[in-house]
């Protein structure tokens, strides 16, 4: 029997600057779903790619001095190499440059016409250069910015060519409202409310002020628009149009394209009009998550030093990176990035958790019986609880996939390393070893753990594809005892299994040790100031002095760079503050008021010339300006953030 297709697809990344967390967020997740279909025996199409067209690119390239495609090559191969440190399985990376990309994109462009959906005009508005987004008036924010990215838009008047959306505005409203394509189902009241219930306007769909991109073959001044380009990859990669491929019958309509909250318009209404138009049909899902964010804002790429994946995945495995950014996500809402919690979460889940217990049961086999276990066994108490919760994660982890909920999927299992780690605990293995009447039941202890490794390890191996292997080699399951299939079958490993001791999985973490690491990472590789900012020389420091001598007091703006909890203090805060100066650290009584992460990223008025001390036994180079408020909290002064760092405050 043939197998059951699914495609899959992330968006295309703009090759726009190195890549970070948040881009890998979507991507992982893609992966994970790829792989558990591919083990739940799908024919699976997992595509990604990059988005190398457009106005952006066009500036940014001629910054740098080179040509788009050059630009976009070297980036392009940063993405694919993080892909590849991240265990990223795709099938296909489309780039739409690719020539068969452009094949299909000029066919569409030209299909689109002749049936009348587009048509030629004169585009007057408001365009976003960073988002490649046209806008009208009422759509931009209370600033008159760009909705999305909040940034200033440009006045854009030129010759244009037009899609008419009307004519596909009740069945976009009937998809959004009355089908369950848009996963969470909560955003899709939003789009109807702000987009479709206002009046669909017609979209514009070239461009002639600028010439990186696909040329719109009967007016070539004209280049199609970037999103028109973008979204045609999820066809084009099929073959839609072009002869590079022929997997469009198969494939087509996908089953899940993934895409972040600031997108989901694209892909809920622009691309659904576009395949309407060319009378295709609709992919089933359109899975929308939140951002990771910092610091309370989207991250960005001057936040890549900060959370850079290359780094953290060097430092920790890419599984342990993987699995902490699906396990803090839900779909739809945000998620805030902070390295305590990432550690922390590493230390507790995967180091105390799934390491631990695989160790410690590996040990005692390999301890009481030399590795390999009898054969004979002896049922008890707490058995059937766990095998119970074991066969119980099957079921429970195919509805939450396919509602996206990956997250509560990783939950699920982790309950079950939980249950297992308890059972070690009710059943003591090492009290058993004690009497050597109690040889069986011992053996059936470590054998039903042995079980509940391996039933864990199956569905995990979606979402941490490196380690698994290696747990399957430390509790020695073949292959057969690790296909999907066996998670319906608690005793599937060989009755006298041999164990194999191996590394440890997941070290365990210094937290204390680790983050001021990462600070003095991040300190060195800080942004000193944008290069574009003006030149600034900060004053000399003045004369050491007491707090009390106002006038001599030193005051400059510095920027907090990393910011902690001191430990086992109520108030205190520890701060890596740049101050133009080399660097240094504060210590301040705001931690009632602040949480680390919201300050991070801040600039702050820093009382420079202060004589260190020491607060709780942590050493304090300065002081932080802060405010009482009447009902008696405590505010830090935020200077102006164009001002530079270093900058004297007089
Ligand atoms: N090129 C378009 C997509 C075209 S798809 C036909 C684009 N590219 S992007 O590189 O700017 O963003 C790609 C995806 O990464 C988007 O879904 C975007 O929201 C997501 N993310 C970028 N930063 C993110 C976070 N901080 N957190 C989560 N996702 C983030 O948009």
């Amino acid at each position: 029997m043939s197998k059951k297709p699914f495609y899959i697809t992330t968006p295309i990344y703009y090759p726009s600057g190195n890549p970070h967390i948040g881009h890998c967020y979507t991507t992982v997740a893609c992966d994970s779903i790829a792989r558990y279909r591919r083990m739940q025996g799908y024919d699976v199409k997992f595509l990604t790619g990059t988005d190398e067209h457009g106005l952006k690119i066009e500036q940014k390239a001629k910054e740098k001095g080179v040509t788009p495609k050059a630009y976009v090559d070297e980036i392009v191969q940063i993405f694919q190499s993080l892909w590849k440190t991240m265990h990223i399985s795709y099938d296909q990376y489309i780039r739409t440059t690719d020539d068969y990309h452009i094949e299909t994109v000029q066919h569409i462009f030209r299909t689109l016409y002749d049936k009348g959906y587009i048509y030629k005009g004169e585009y007057t508005g408001k365009y976003c250069t960073p988002c490649e987004s046209f806008w009208t008036p009422s759509q931009l924010d209370e600033n008159g910015c760009c909705p999305e990215c909040h940034r200033p838009v440009t006045e854009a008047k030129e010759e244009a060519y037009f899609m008419k959306m009307s004519p596909f505005a009740d069945r976009i409203e009937k998809l959004l409202l009355e089908t369950d394509y848009l996963q969470p189902k909560t955003r899709a009241v939003e789009l109807v409310n702000n987009f479709i219930k206002p009046g669909l306007e017609d979209l514009c769909v070239s461009r002639t002020s600028f010439t990186w991109g696909i040329p719109v073959t009967f007016d070539e001044k004209h280049v199609v628009y970037v999103w028109i380009d973008a979204l045609s990859n999820y066809i084009s990669a099929l073959g839609y149009q072009n002869h590079a491929f022929h997997d469009f019958e198969k494939f087509w309509p996908a089953d899940v394209h993934m895409v972040a909250k600031d997108i989901m318009r694209f892909h809920a209404i622009i691309w659904p009009a576009m395949l309407m138009a060319l009378d295709l049909p609709l992919p089933k899902h359109l899975a929308v998550h939140g951002w990771i964010t910092f610091n309370g804002q989207k991250m960005s790429k001057s936040m890549g030093n900060v959370v850079d994946p290359f780094l953290l995945s060097e430092r920790y495995g890419a599984d342990a990176i993987r699995y902490h950014i699906l396990r803090e996500m839900a779909l739809g809402a945000d998620s805030s990035f902070s390295n305590e919690i990432m550690i922390n979460r590493i230390n507790s889940d995967l180091a105390n958790g799934l390491g631990n217990l695989v160790s410690r049961t590996v040990a005692m086999v390999d301890k009481y019986f030399g590795g390999t276990l009898p054969t004979e066994r002896q049922p008890g108490a707490f058995d059937d609880e766990l095998q119970a919760a074991a066969l119980g994660l099957k079921e429970k982890l195919e509805s939450l996939l396919d509602n996206t909920q990956l997250n509560l999927m990783l939950a699920e299992i982790f309950q079950v390393v939980s249950r297992a780690n308890k059972y070690i605990d009710e059943t003591a293995p090492w009290i058993l070893a004690r009497d050597d009447a109690n040889r069986i039941r011992l053996a059936t202890v470590l054998y039903n753990l042995l079980e509940t490794i391996r039933m864990v390890s199956v569905p995990l191996s979606a979402f941490m594809p490196e380690t698994m292997p290696k747990i399957w080699a430390q509790i020695g399951a073949s292959e057969a005892d690790v296909q999907y299939e066996t998670l319906t079958q608690f005793g599937k490993l060989p009755a006298d299994v041999t164990v194999q001791k191996g590394e440890i999985l997941f070290p365990r973490i210094d937290v204390d040790k680790e983050i001021d690491e990462l600070n003095q990472l991040i300190l060195a590789s800080a942004p000193k100031e944008t290069p574009e900012a003006p030149a600034y020389t900060p004053e000399p420091l003045a004369e050491e002095i007491a707090i009390d001598t106002f006038g001599q007091v030193d005051l400059r703006v510095a920027k907090v760079i990393a910011c902690e909890k001191v430990k086992k203090s109520k108030k205190l805060l520890k701060l890596q503050l740049d101050d133009g100066m080399g660097g240094r650290q504060v210590v301040s009584g705001i931690a009632p008021w602040y949480q680390p992460e919201e300050l991070i990223g801040k600039k702050i008025m820093l009382v420079a010339n202060l004589k260190p001390a020491k607060l709780c036994g942590v050493e304090s180079c300065g002081m932080i300006c802060a405010a009482d408020m009447p009902d008696g909290t405590v505010r830090v002064i935020f200077p102006d953030t164009e001002l530079p760092v270093g900058a004297k405050i007089r």
